[in-house]
């Protein structure tokens, strides 16, 4: 190995290169035994997290919430919910936190507030037209006596996108009256953005945890907070953003970014300035780096790796696609493959070449039977998809449970199910629950060591899963996630990307100034290894290396070191 040592990382430039571990709360480890992940299990989990060698963690929302979303239905933006804990149990998890040497990004939801809010509350006891209302989007109904909804919004989780209202005040209380817009559940009421008084109290929330020591933000459907609401409403019968020159009705509109400028300058009153990342399901590069911009919010998740198949020219392109557009942004390129809202990883490979998303509803709806899965190469392909992820150049972001080839949980009992999208669409889907169910960190103990018992149950083949069953076992998942974390750190270097030629199902590239190459073969076959990648100095496998001498496996990544 050269002694090549990469410069060090300024400060505030820690986001670039990344990994973030995603931590769904409520889910993660119970440290009160009633079943709820919480914040004193996060801290109490810290030393695990800092084994695993990760840079950062974003928390999911732990705010008060009636979790008809499972947390993004928020009550009061400021405080934490008291099942999960209290505000100084924040302040002890982000101690322990930095202790650790690791940073906390929370989420924050500005689309909506829930129906619990005082600001909602507020508006269903005042008159149409009042000022509590114009916190809202609330509207009069079309039809004779206002009896359909004023547009033919859908809502993200079936159903439309407007919810009739019973009026408490004035003449009209008690019968029907206004509606008001909710593009997720009808407990998740938009939030009017044009309301100059929820931009103010946005930045005091901003300012409220990063006061309090948050170095970053996650945020939520980034690309919602604007809608052309000029009446009469103009017709969008799908969610699909069909444009991308910035006049879609409900999506990714020029004037979301007056709101992060506002928010950048809210950021960069800290030291270092606070980071952020937007959610935001825009399908055109031209629009989604507009939310990376440094004079923006910084950074924006990009999708298309977790949607592409395992395929090396999908992949290729898509890499090519995305560094082009951190290099326009200023940003650095963002990944992932699971997160708290699509079927895991290991469960999605498992399927056969070619499965849709309708097909793979049709599989969790099956209970995971049909079509038929092979989990052991969903966990091959999964593993060799993320050690090629955490070689690229940019900030991972992984999700908790992937480190332990957790296998989304299709097989949970329909009457536990609390996905919105499963009530809301007369449970004909699923929804998100299977891979939110809690972790299993001991196969020992009651409940697999999470704490009480799970909120969604723990399938029986969690147990194999559990970090005491692959702590100390030799090429478990766990170990190959701790040993490229850790070979990440030491070979990381500039944001550079040069190919090199690979045979054709597999890509190869190498990082530049150390030296550190990557080599994914996606095909089932063997291939050969290319000229001057050196066997001696393979440092971390995806799966096991049987090999004969030359030979790459199939659905395997490689790591060499200079
Ligand atoms: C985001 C979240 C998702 C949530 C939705 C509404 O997409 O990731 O979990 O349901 O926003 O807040």
């Amino acid at each position: 190995m050269n002694s090549h040592v990469p410069a060090p990382v300024p400060a505030a430039e820690w986001w670039r290169q990344a990994a973030v571990y995603q931590i769904y709360p409520r889910s993660f480890a119970d440290a009160t035994g009633d079943g709820l992940g919480d914040l004193p299990g996060v801290t109490s989990r810290m030393g695990y997290l800092a084994e695993l060698g990760i840079d950062a963690i974003w928390l999911s929302p732990f705010y008060p919430s009636a979790l008809a979303d499972g947390g993004y239905d928020v009550d009061d933006y400021r405080n934490v919910d008291e099942r999960l804990g209290t505000l100084e149990d924040f302040d002890a998890m982000i101690a322990a936190a930095h202790a650790a040497n690791i940073k906390v990004i929370a989420d924050v939801v500005p689309n909506h507030s829930s129906n619990r809010h005082q600001w909602f509350t507020a508006a269903l006891a005042s008159a149409p037209g009042s000022p509590e209302r114009a916190r809202y989007h609330f509207r009069d109904g079309l039809g004779e006596n206002g009896e359909l909804p004023p547009s033919d919004w859908p809502s993200h989780f079936g159903g439309p996108a407007w919810t009739r209202i019973t009026e408490t005040t004035g003449e009209n209380a008690g019968a029907p009256g206004q509606w008001y817009l909710h593009l997720f559940a009808p407990e998740q009421p938009d939030l009017n953005w044009d309301n100059p008084e929820i931009r103010e109290d946005f930045h005091t929330t901003l300012r409220f945890w990063a006061d309090r020591g948050v170095d970053g933000f996650r945020v939520d459907v980034a690309h919602a907070l604007v809608k052309d609401m000029a009446h009469p409403l103009r017709s969008k019968p799908s969610l699909e953003i069909l444009v991308d020159d910035g006049t879609d009705v409900l999506f990714d509109r020029d004037e979301v970014h007056e709101i992060y400028a506002g928010w950048r300058s809210v950021l960069n009153e800290y030291d270092p300035p606070r980071i952020a990342v937007a959610e935001a399901w825009v399908p055109f590069t031209n629009r989604r780096l507009r939310y990376a911009r440094p004079t923006g919010l910084g950074q924006a998740f990009n999708f298309d790796l977790l949607q592409a198949p395992f395929a090396a020219t999908e992949f290729r392109e898509i890499v090519a696609r995305c560094l082009e557009e951190a290099e326009v942004s200023g940003a650095s390129s963002t990944w992932v493959f699971s997160n708290h809202d699509v079927v895991r990883h290991a469960s999605r490979y498992s399927l056969p070449d070619g499965t849709d998303a309708a097909a793979q509803d049709a599989w969790l709806l099956s209970g995971g039977r049909e079509p038929v899965a092979d989990p052991a190469r969903g966990l091959r392909r999964a593993r060799a998809a993320t050690l090629f992820m955490l070689g690229l150049p940019g900030s991972a972001y992984l999700y908790q449970g992937e480190e332990l080839g957790l296998f989304e949980a299709a097989d949970l009992p329909l009457e536990s199910l609390q996905d919105p999208t499963w009530f809301r669409t007369g449970k004909t889907l699923k929804g998100r629950d299977g891979c939110r169910v809690p972790l299993p960190w001991n196969a020992q103990e009651e409940h697999l060591g999470f704490g009480g018992p799970p909120w969604l149950p723990q399938p029986a083949w969690f147990a194999e899963h559990a970090v005491s069953a692959q702590d100390a076992a030799e090429g478990s998942t766990l170990q190959f996630y701790r040993s490229a974390l850790a070979w990440r750190r030491k070979l990381q270097t500039t944001e550079s990307l040069h190919w090199v030629s690979a045979p054709d199902a597999a890509l190869a590239h190498y990082r530049r100034p150390n030296g550190w190459e990557v080599l994914t073969n996606f095909g089932t076959a063997p291939t050969d290894l290319p000229d001057g990648l050196d066997p001696a100095r393979i440092v971390v496998t995806s799966g096991a290396l049987p090999v004969l001498p030359g030979l790459v496996p199939g659905e395997t990544t490689l790591w060499f070191a200079p």
